[in-house]
């Protein structure tokens, strides 16, 4: 359990009372009992506040809140507030400030704005944190840390350039070895002094954001700078640590951010948080997907869902509104997939400066007679109801989609093959068949123990690090399938192409070898042409983006290009392991043919789905002392009849539900029943 003070789902979210007067905060105790809303999440940006000066700490305010919250019995998730820095540090201490892309220093403004190497930034944050876990490490009511805020952004300023050369002395020892990991023969880039070292940015190696010369230094950067913040996170984290050790600490990620490798930042933290703020038009299973990156992270932990809106955002070019029903509707998918808490930003909204018209609990309009806030307090009445029945039930997933960000990185950078490749966009096409066949997955990383899965599929998985190709290797020979694509096992964890043929270390697996890699127009195709009738796969299929033109080594070839001069030659094989199947993607496919080919792959290990369910209806399954809760969620706006087979309970409703059922619109069912054996 994240905290056993609160035995339930929390439900709550940021709460910023220091920017009102006492009459509202008042009003707001009252209407957070109506909502059910027992977790406020404070003091994320009120560093300035606290602190007038590098002497003065005031937290009287803040004591009068945690008092205030504490007699309402409300739980707090107490933020650190080091996510802004105050506009007299900027003005003394220069290098709290960061230097952008261009290379431009910039002036204070903004938040997540300090620099992670700047000597004033970490001496004052650690401060701080260190104060807040002293003064308040006996309060009742913390329920949880929330250390600075999202995370994130890169400096390019002379502390860190001077900080990322001592990364690369513990990272390489000498010179020579850095100068061989970033091939730097190539364009007279030998380094002959620590000190001739840059960082890649706009006025160095790059352009674009991951445009860059040099792919080794570029991917070195992101590493020292995601290890940096990290770090910040780390000295924040240790001051906490020393005051109050058992109370859970976190900060809030934000799902498939590109700049932060979180499977490392993941292992520093007691619970993984995060911030779920899809677009309107964002597919459900991306929004699925990054739930279950989130408690991949972990290992399957449940997780926090830190912030979401109720209704609307401010910062999307067009902010839809969330149509009736879609809160409750995207709490509960996050519930489904792992999360113990459902918490939002914000719940009030705020009267000035760039986010008054993000969505809040209580609106502008102030009182509890709206829309949102009904919808709010339904939901948390729900919660309560529900109470801890769910709370630490986990995934049984046999189905794995891997994900890197170190990979992410390598291909992103990557100049060639083409700009239409995109690695998230990959992951998901292989993750939303799985979703739309209603087939349990988890999303892991290239470390994660793989002996529980039964299937793992790693699209693009372009960068081997040491000792991968041999757990796959080990997987596949011990009865796993691994499925894997075109652009993989092309380099090792420098960037540097594994001589020899393509997919390097995973060659032998996988039992083809790659000559050429050729790369579509948008637009234009090539084909899959099954050699045979598999399963749902007949007939052929368009593929594009990347052709890789592979040999058959000893696997056999399920499918061949339909055209161009490598028409013929094999863009689906399946090669015999040990007790295993490796299979080879070579081409992008499309919708039909993942979800055909995904159906077959899992039916061969006996991967079941969760229901046959039509469009639209999303499955998920936790699973606590041998009880089994199934979520059936309804993202279609019309009722949708589902067979949910035998007699179950509906915990929502608590009536026993059986066969064909109809789900309204929007609709969500949490069925409980004993698990399977295993
Ligand atoms: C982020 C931040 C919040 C707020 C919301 C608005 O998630 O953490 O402070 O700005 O976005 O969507
Ligand atoms: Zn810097």
């Amino acid at each position: 359990m994240i905290n056993g003070k609160l035995p339930k789902i929390w439900y709550g979210g940021d709460y910023n009372p220091e920017q009102w007067d006492k009459a509202t905060m008042e009003e707001d105790m009252r209407m957070f009992k109506l909502a059910g809303i027992d977790v406020a999440t404070v003091n994320v940006f009120s560093w300035a506040k606290i602190q007038r000066d590098e002497e003065s700490y005031d937290f009287a305010w803040l004591d009068d809140i945690l008092s205030r919250l504490a007699e309402e019995n409300m739980f707090v998730c107490l933020a650190t507030g080091t996510g802004a820095h105050p506009a007299w540090m900027a003005r003394k201490y220069p290098d709290v400030l960061r230097v952008d892309y261009e290379g431009r220093k910039r002036k204070f403004g903004g938040r997540h704005n300090s620099c992670p190497n700047s000597p004033t930034y970490r001496k004052y944050a650690r401060l701080l944190a260190g104060k807040l876990a002293e003064r308040y490490k006996d309060y009742p009511q913390l329920a949880a840390w929330h250390v600075s805020n999202e995370y994130g952004g890169y400096c390019y300023c002379d502390n860190c350039e001077r900080q990322f050369r001592v990364w690369l002395r513990r990272r390489y020892g000498t010179l020579e070895k850095l100068n061989a990991a970033w091939n730097t023969a190539f364009w007279s880039h030998t380094f002959y002094d620590w000190e001739e070292i840059v960082a890649p940015n706009a006025l160095s190696e790059e352009w674009n954001g991951n445009r860059t010369n040099f792919q080794g230094i570029s991917l070195d950067y992101r590493r020292f700078q995601s290890d940096s913040l990290l770090e910040c996170y780390k000295l924040e984290r240790d001051e906490i640590k020393k005051h109050a050790p058992g109370i859970p600490v976190t900060t809030n990620l934000m799902g498939f951010y590109p700049q932060l490798d979180y499977f490392k930042w993941a292992r520093e933290m007691d619970v993984v948080s995060w911030d779920n703020y899809p677009a309107m038009d964002t597919p459900v299973s991306f929004t699925a997907m990054a739930h279950d990156l989130m408690r991949g992270l972990k290992h399957g932990q449940p997780f926090m869902l830190m912030e979401q809106t109720p209704s609307v955002q401010n910062w999307q070019p067009y902010n839809a509104a969330k149509r009736p029903g879609v809160m409750r509707l995207w709490s509960y998918q996050a519930v489904a997939r792992g999360a113990d808490t459902v918490m939002f930003f914000q719940l009030r909204r705020s009267v000035g400066a760039c986010e008054k018209f993000h969505g809040a609990v209580i609106e502008h309009a102030g009182h509890e007679f709206t829309r949102v806030f009904r919808e709010c307090a339904e939901l948390g009445k729900e919660l309560q109801q529900l109470g801890g029945r769910l709370l630490d039930s986990r995934s049984r997933a046999r189905a794995a989609v891997m994900y890197d960000w170190e990979n992410r990185w390598g291909v992103e950078l990557s100049s060639g093959p083409s700009i239409a490749l995109n690695y998230v966009d990959e992951v998901h096409k292989y993750y939303d068949a799985l979703y739309q066949l209603n087939i349990q997955t988890d999303v892991i990383g290239v470390e994660e123990d793989l002996s529980r899965y039964k299937v793992v599929v790693a699209p693009v998985m372009y960068m081997l690090k040491p000792g991968f190709a041999q757990r796959v290797e080990r997987f596949v020979a011990q009865g796993g399938t691994f499925v894997t694509t075109f652009f993989s096992g092309i380099v090792n964890e420098n960037d540097l192409v594994t001589l020899g043929g393509y997919p390097g270390e995973l060659r032998k697996v996988l039992g083809i070898w790659a000559e050429e890699i050729d790369a579509l127009l948008p637009g234009q195709h090539n084909e899959i042409v099954m050699k045979e009738n598999w399963g749902p796969l007949h007939g052929s299929y368009p593929c594009g983006i990347l052709c890789d033109i592979i040999h058959a080594e000893t696997a056999e070839v399920l499918a061949e290009y339909g055209a161009d001069y490598y028409e013929g030659s094999p863009v689906l094989t399946r090669n015999r392991f040990g007790q295993g199947r490796a299979y080879y993607v070579a081409s992008s496919p499309d919708a039909a043919f993942l979800q055909g080919f995904l159906a077959n792959v899992c039916e061969e290990q006996g991967v079941e789905p969760l229901l046959n369910a039509p469009a639209g209806i999303e499955t998920a399954e936790r699973v606590k002392d041998g009880s089994s809760f199934l979520f059936v969620l309804n993202h279609n706006a019309d009722e949708t009849a589902v067979d949910i087979g035998p007699r179950q309970r509906d915990l929502l409703t608590g009536r026993d539900v059986s066969g064909k059922v109809k789900i309204p619109g929007r609709g969500v069912m949490i069925l409980a029943r004993a698990a399977d054996p295993e």
